[in-house]
Parts: structure tokens; C-alpha cells; sequence
């Protein structure tokens, strides 16, 4: 645990100090988005490799000497984090790379990289004396705040688009969660979210404003990092909607940086899909801004038109040297059962995101022969049948009788 020092703008450098109530940055409003900054020096003593190498926490939590949390005690019992890293030599040596590695997020507790940030909200929403925690979400964030705050016992109010996919929305239902379907788009629900949380005082866990939690999901780079016995990789593919994630990556490998446990930053690369690519248009266009715009991809958790945390994935991208890339939907598509087959591991359409847009470098011949490349899978594809459905064939449907089986697969 670690008492955080300082918020700091991302945008203005203004610094504040981590009161309750502070969200986001006075001059740049709701643009200003927040890095938590520690006592490195003192951390850094207590942080090594070694200590790192002795934890028998094989959860998130193993860094939390560098985790915004006041108290272990209030750690949720719901395991989240050191989520497996495969490396797949078929598929690094079908692209022409060194190294490949898949990250496979969609192992966390409720299936996606967002069960990192919610378990640290809900630590702070109990260190800050809060009852009654809430979201909007494209789906994930809300299934995994609903599962943290059900075991620790806060009350949720979780709202989502009216779309968002079934098997999301019943797992917020099964958790107990207070389920609001706004009948509009993801930015429609993020404002009434807002102003419901401001009318009525809930704790925020909206990733975009809420600074602490992109402190959870920097651990996933922590992991690739340590996973790899700290030589990180060339390049890192993530998906991206918010910019919560990819924001979260480079917090990480940063930190870990200052704290001297790796020597250099992994480029980091931001997959968005066609229809919904405000921040690759950004970094293509050299802009200082992004400009928000309409949404319209099968991938819903990345069906994201305004990214309300734009400013911390534009610098992710920019301060690592690294770059941003779309795919088509049906690039996305046809990642789900490639990557399941060569893999095992089989992700939501924004889950694979990640990995299509690695293919699509891979293939245009701009991935280096010699690179190690990490690509993380965010999402369990279990949270989006039918678009996984759309990737694949259909199953022989067959009477339980030999002979018309022995027909089938005669004529398959
Ligand atoms: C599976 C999945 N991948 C990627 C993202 C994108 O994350 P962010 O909105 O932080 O950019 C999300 C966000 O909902 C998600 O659920
Ligand atoms: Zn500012």
C-alpha cells in the first residue's frame, strides 16, 4: 500500500492534493484527467525484484507498494490480476516476428481487463467512507464494478447503453447491481451517469475521471514486465475505447521505470476499430486535441466516439514512440476464431481488437523480423456469442443414429 502524493494534471501539470472528493483537474475540467504520483525513493526500497520474487500474492495486489490503497484490509477477496502471458511461436513465426506473447485479460473474475480498475474502486469508495458506488460503461466496467462491489458490500447503480450485449448486462443483474439501460449511446450514458453521481453523491467510478483507477490496470503491464523476468517487449497492442487501458499500460511500464525495475518503454500501439477512431485520427493528424464524433463498430466496448480519457492515451502513444492502427469490423471478426485456434485463448470482438491490429502491422511488413511483441486480449469472448457467432461456421446437425453421422461427415 501506498499513500498517494500528488494528482497531477496530465494536461496543465496543475498538481493537487488526493482529497475525496478530487476527480479531475480545476483549469482543464473534465479533459484534465489525473496521474497519481508516489514517493518513488521510498518505494523504490521496498519494491525490488527481489521482494517481487519472494510475494506469494499471485494477484494484482503483489505491487500494491505502489497501488493508491491506504489499507490491505480493505482488498476485495475476489482474486484479480497475474493473468496468464502465452507466448504462440506458430502465430510470431506465421507473421514474420521475433516473439509473440497474448495476455489473456479475459481471465480476471468477471472476464475482462476492467475487474483491475473496479477493485481498486471499491477500495477507495470504502476508504472514503462511501456506500454506493457508480458507472456507465460500454458493458465490462459495469460487470466488473458490479462484481467488486458485491463482495464488498457497497451498493451499485451501473448504467449502460440500452445495446449492450445480454450476457453483460445479466452478469450485472446476477451481481445485484442497481442496472440502468439508457436509451442512447455510451456517451449518452457516461453524461447521465455523471449527473446522476453529482446529484446524488455516489462514489465515481468512472475511469476516465476517477484518477485511482487507472492505477489498477497499469498492473498489466507490471505483469508483462515481470512475466518476462523485466527484458519488456518491443511493442504492445491494446484495444481502444476510453483510453483508460492503454493510459493504464504506460502508467505502468513509467513506473515501473522510475522505479528502475526495466530499462526501456515498450512501444505501446492503440487498436481502434474503423467506425470509432478518434484517437487514431489524432495521433495520424499530429493534433494536439481529439475530436469527438459518432461511434459504429460490432466491437461494443470500443464503440467509444468521445474518449473521455483521450488526453493519457494520446500520451501513451506519443511518450512511447508508438503508434495507432484501426481494423475493419470483419478483421475483427475473423481474429476471434484465429487467435482461439492458434491460442487457446478466445476473446470478446474488443477484446481480439488488439490482436487484429498486430496482424494488420505484422502483415503490411511494419513489425521488425527480430521484435517481441505483447498483445492483450481484454475481454473473455464469452461475453459477446453473437459476434462470435458472425465469426464462425455452424455445427452438423445430426440424428443420434451411426449411419446418417457416417453420411455427414462423408458429405462435409
Ligand atoms: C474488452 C475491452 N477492451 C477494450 C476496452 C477499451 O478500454 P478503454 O475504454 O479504457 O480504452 C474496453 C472498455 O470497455 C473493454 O471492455
Ligand atoms: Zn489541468
Amino acid at each position: 500500500m501506498a499513500r498517494p502524493e500528488i494528482l497531477k494534471c496530465v494536461l496543465c501539470g496543475s498538481e493537487y492534493s488526493p482529497e475525496p472528493e478530487r476527480y479531475v483537474c480545476d483549469r482543464c475540467g473534465l479533459d484534465g484527467t489525473l496521474d497519481v504520483l508516489y514517493d518513488i525513493d521510498t518505494i523504490k526500497k521496498k519494491l525490488t525484484k527481489a521482494s517481487l520474487s519472494k510475494t506469494k500474492d499471485m494477484s494484482m495486489w503483489r505491487y500494491r507498494d505502489i497501488m493508491p490503497i491506504l489499507n490491505d484490509v480493505n482488498i476485495p477477496t475476489l482474486s484479480v490480476g497475474w493473468t496468464p502471458l502465452y507466448e504462440n511461436k506458430k502465430l510470431a513465426s506465421k507473421y514474420g516476428i521475433g516473439k509473440l506473447y497474448i495476455k489473456d485479460d479475459g481471465r480476471n473474475p468477471t472476464a475482462s481487463l476492467k475487474d483491475r480498475a473496479s477493485a481498486v474502486g471499491v477500495v477507495k469508495a470504502v476508504e472514503f467512507g462511501q456506500n454506493v458506488i457508480a458507472c456507465a460503461s460500454t458493458g465490462n466496467a459495469a460487470s466488473s464494478l458490479s462484481g467488486f462491489a458485491a463482495v464488498s458490500g457497497l451498493e451499485s447503480y451501473i448504467f449502460v447503453p440500452e445495446k449492450a450485449p445480454s450476457a453483460k448486462v445479466t452478469q450485472l443483474l446476477v451481481y445485484g447491481a442497481n442496472v440502468v439501460l439508457v436509451k442512447g449511446d455510451y456517451a449518452q450514458a457516461f453524461d447521465l451517469a455523471t449527473s446522476a453521481i453529482n446529484k446524488f453523491g455516489w462514489y465515481n467510478r468512472n475511469c476516465a475521471i476517477n484518477p485511482y483507477l487507472v492505477e489498477g490496470k497499469k498492473t498489466c503491464a507490471m505483469e508483462i514486465a515481470e512475466q518476462l523476468d523485466w527484458d519488456v517487449p518491443d511493442r504492445v497492442f491494446i484495444s481502444v475505447g476510453d483510453g483508460c487501458c492503454i493510459g493504464g499500460l504506460y502508467k505502468g511500464f513509467r513506473d515501473l521505470l522510475d522505479l528502475g525495475l526495466i530499462d526501456r518503454m515498450p512501444k505501446i500501439t492503440g487498436v481502434q476499430a474503423e467506425g470509432a477512431s478518434p484517437i487514431y485520427k489524432a495521433i495520424k493528424e499530429n493534433s494536439a486535441k481529439v475530436m469527438f464524433g459518432d461511434a459504429d463498430t460490432i466491437a461494443d466496448s470500443i464503440s467509444v466516439g468521445a474518449p473521455r480519457n483521450w488526453a493519457k492515451a494520446l500520451r501513451a502513444i506519443r511518450k512511447s514512440d508508438g503508434t495507432a492502427v484501426t481494423v475493419a469490423d470483419e478483421e475483427i471478426l475473423s481474429a476471434i476464431p484465429e487467435l482461439a485456434r492458434a491460442s487457446g485463448v478466445f476473446g470478446e470482438p474488443a477484446g481480439v481488437a488488439g490482436f487484429a491490429g498486430f496482424r494488420k502491422m505484422a502483415l503490411a511488413g511494419e513489425i521488425g523480423l527480430d521484435e517481441t511483441i505483447a498483445v492483450v486480449v481484454t475481454g473473455n469472448g464469452l461475453k459477446d456469442i453473437e459476434s462470435a457467432k458472425k465469426s464462425v461456421g455452424r455445427a452438423m446437425l445430426c440424428a443420434p443414429d451411426i449411419e446418417e453421422f457416417s453420411k455427414l461427415i462423408a458429405s462435409y
